[in-house]
């Protein structure tokens, strides 16, 4: 595989857990932010991250040190220039993306892939904007990034085999099990997730249990690791919100749509685990359900 440098655009939760496995498994990575206070606050959450796997004997600290060393940072996108694969994870708004792989369309090399890590719109909407469709695949990673183990690997009609190959092998080369997905709104994974935890909300619109009920109800019921309501805090309120927008957009399907319920959590800044509440109260030792 001829990828040996890294461009992060993003360096928020995914963002910077792209960064970490790629840096662990021996790229060069170059990772842009906006503005310098975004790079330390992604600069801490690889090192903490990085500490975590040390701690869980996952890592050594040898290999951490190497890893941070590996991690480069800036605020210019054209310093990304001479990376062989960019990897966007930038907020999840067409617009924005689209302006984003304009510029590097402009001053990366004819050889650079591009690859989003969009959770929800479609790859060919960004690579059609950019003059290497063929050379632009969709790369999207689980949360906690050096946690979970799949990537998807999503081509458009016009990913070239090769491009689709060397993104591939690249997630194989970040340790990942990849999966080869077409480029269909969610993809394979969110395509089935998504529909499973709007309906956990309409479930509790309609009163059938409560919340910690419901989640006991997939945890040990189904031996899922988190129950639907503790997984939407730990994704995002807001950004389940969005996901679901997105793919009612695209389908028209009713699963699809944002139940009220959810629309109220967003509008009261309540996005989950990052804002400490969400269907839960997260700021004591143990996750409190709140009254809704
Ligand atoms: N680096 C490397 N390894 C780490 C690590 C780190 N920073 N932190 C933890 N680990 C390892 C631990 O050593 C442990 O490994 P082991 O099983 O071999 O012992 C394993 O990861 C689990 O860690 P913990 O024991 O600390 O944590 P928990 O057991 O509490 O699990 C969890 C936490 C992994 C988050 C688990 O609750 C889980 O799998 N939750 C579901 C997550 C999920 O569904 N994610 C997908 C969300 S959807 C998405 O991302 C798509 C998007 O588009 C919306």
């Amino acid at each position: 595989m001829d990828i040996e440098s890294v461009g992060i655009a993003g360096c928020g939760l995914m963002g910077s857990g792209i960064a970490e496995v790629a840096a662990k498994a021996g790229f060069d990575v170059l990772v842009r932010e906006v503005d310098e206070g975004l790079i330390e606050a992604g600069r801490r959450r690889i090192e903490k991250s990085l500490g975590k796997a040390v701690e869980k004997e996952k890592l050594s600290a040898e290999d951490r040190d190497a890893a941070l060393e590996r991690i480069s940072f800036t605020t210019e996108l054209e310093d990304l220039a001479g990376c062989d694969l960019v990897v966007e994870a930038i907020v999840e708004s067409l617009e924005a993306k689209n302006e984003l792989f304009e510029v590097l369309d402009g001053v990366c090399g004819e050889k650079t892939i591009f690859a989003t890590n969009t959770s929800s719109l479609t790859v060919t909407d960004m690579a059609a904007a950019t003059s290497r469709p063929d050379r632009f695949v969709g790369l999207h990673f689980f949360n906690p990034v050096p946690v979970m183990k799949l990537v998807e690997v999503v081509r458009t009609i016009a990913t070239s085999r090769e491009t689709f190959d060397r993104a591939y092998a690249f997630a194989q080369a970040v340790g990942k099990v990849p999966i080869a997905a077409k480029d269909s709104s969610g993809f394979v994974v969110n395509l089935l997730l998504v529909p499973y935890m709007l309906d956990a909300i309409r479930q509790l619109e309609h009163g059938v249990a409560t919340v910690e009920d419901i989640d006991t109800g997939m945890t040990l019921g189904c031996g899922y690791p988190m129950g639907p309501f503790a997984l939407s805090d730990f994704v995002g309120i807001d950004t389940l919100y969005r996901i679901s927008e997105i793919m009612y957009e695209e389908y028209r399907e009713e699963r699809y749509a944002p139940p009220p319920l959810l629309k109220r959590i967003v509008a009261m800044g309540r996005y989950g685990r990052k804002s400490g509440k969400g269907f839960y109260d997260w700021s004591g030792e143990k996750p409190v359900a709140l009254p809704l």
